[in-house]
């Protein structure tokens, strides 16, 4: 079966054609407009120039990813699209188009979710994984740990109480001015640091309930920042400044795992999925792929290409999801439940 897979739902415009084999699924093409010159002067995404932008880039994106595969759009037996979550304008863009597509050549249609698109990432790496399976879906809209039964539904497990851990690299960069998005310059900082930083203090939340918390840690970050002077202008070559990315990747990475091995024995589970575009983080893949292989669990985070926002892992989902009745009646949905 031949997918075309479209994502647009925040600031990357991205179109896949994906090939889904009895050993899962084979990337033919993508293509993919990053936006990041658009916002990087304004330190984040700005949702109306997000929007016009990817009407401006749809077709070029949607052609040369057909062109790549050498198919025309005939030739795909399913059109994947991400319904939602996402900002609205950037969802209805891809939306209306895909349909538009589907009703002309006759093609099924079906709607995705944004996070079983991140978890279908996984796909690409681990096929056969065994479940149910720990999902780490970590981005900078989501920090979420689910219970995947299989690759089409997941129990909430955990969330953040308030900033997604790929806020706090990104509201990181923009406080030491090294540029936007954050989190790729804050890896590579991080990974030329000499030494690391004073550690963070974790959260403790006085309910004793589950959960993470990021934005004390943006607040801490700030607080050193404004503690040594001079160090907001100082740039990559800094060593503090370094120092300071890498005690951060490390803050975040334990915590974002700390709660694993607990909800493993609570829950059986076979595996950990780690995908989303902070799963590019090096710190995080390094250990979780330690914390796995002590806890005997298979582990499965995307190539980097396929954790940050893509088509390819639209496609990998919309392949496994049955597609629309009636996908005309349907709508791109910015707050759109599991
Ligand atoms: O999944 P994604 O492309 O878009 C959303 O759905 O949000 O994730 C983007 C987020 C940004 O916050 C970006 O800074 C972060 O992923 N990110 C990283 C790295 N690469 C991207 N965070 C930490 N380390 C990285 N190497
Ligand atoms: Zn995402």
């Amino acid at each position: 079966m031949l997918v075309l897979g479209l994502e647009s739902s925040c600031d990357d415009c991205s179109a896949a054609v994906v090939r889904e084999t009895p050993g899962g699924p084979v990337l033919l093409a993508m293509t993919r407009k990053s936006q990041d010159e658009l916002h990087g002067p304004y330190g984040g995404v700005v949702p109306e120039l997000a929007a016009r932008e990817h009407l401006l880039q749809l077709r070029g994106v949607i052609a040369g990813a057909l062109d790549k595969a050498g198919l025309p759009l005939s030739a795909m037996d399913r059109i994947a699209v991400t319904q939602g979550p996402g900002l609205v304008g950037s969802l209805l863009t891809t939306f209306s188009a895909s349909k538009a597509m589907a009703w002309r050549e006759g093609i099924p249609w079906v709607g995705v979710h944004h996070l079983l698109g991140h978890l279908n990432a996984a796909r690409f790496a681990v096929p056969d994984l065994p479940f149910p399976a720990l999902a780490l879906l970590v981005s900078g809209g989501h920090t979420h740990l689910y219970l995947a039964r299989d690759w089409s539904h997941l129990e909430l497990l955990q969330k953040t109480r308030d900033d997604a851990a790929g806020e706090a690299f990104d509201k990181t960069a923009r406080m030491l001015n090294l540029g936007y998005p954050g989190g790729p310059i804050v890896d590579t900082c991080a990974r030329s640091a000499e030494r690391a930083a004073a550690p963070f203090t974790p959260p403790k939340f006085r309910d004793g309930k589950a959960g993470w918390s990021f934005s004390g840690l943006k607040t801490a970050v700030r607080n050193r920042i404004h503690g040594e002077a001079g160090l907001d202008a100082a740039g990559v070559d800094d060593p503090r400044v370094r120092a300071l990315c890498r005690t951060l990747q490390e803050t975040v990475a334990s915590w974002l795992l700390k709660p694993v091995p607990a909800l493993r024995d609570e829950t059986g589970a076979r595996a950990l999925i780690v995908s989303g575009g902070v799963a590019c983080n090096s710190e995080l893949r390094a250990q979780a792929a330690a914390l796995a292989g002590k806890l005997g669990l298979v582990l499965a985070i995307p190539e980097p290409r396929f954790c940050t926002d893509n088509g390819a892992m639209i496609a990998a989902a919309g392949a496994i999801l049955a597609p629309a009745a009636d996908p005309w009646s349907r709508n791109a949905d910015p707050n759109l439940p599991l």
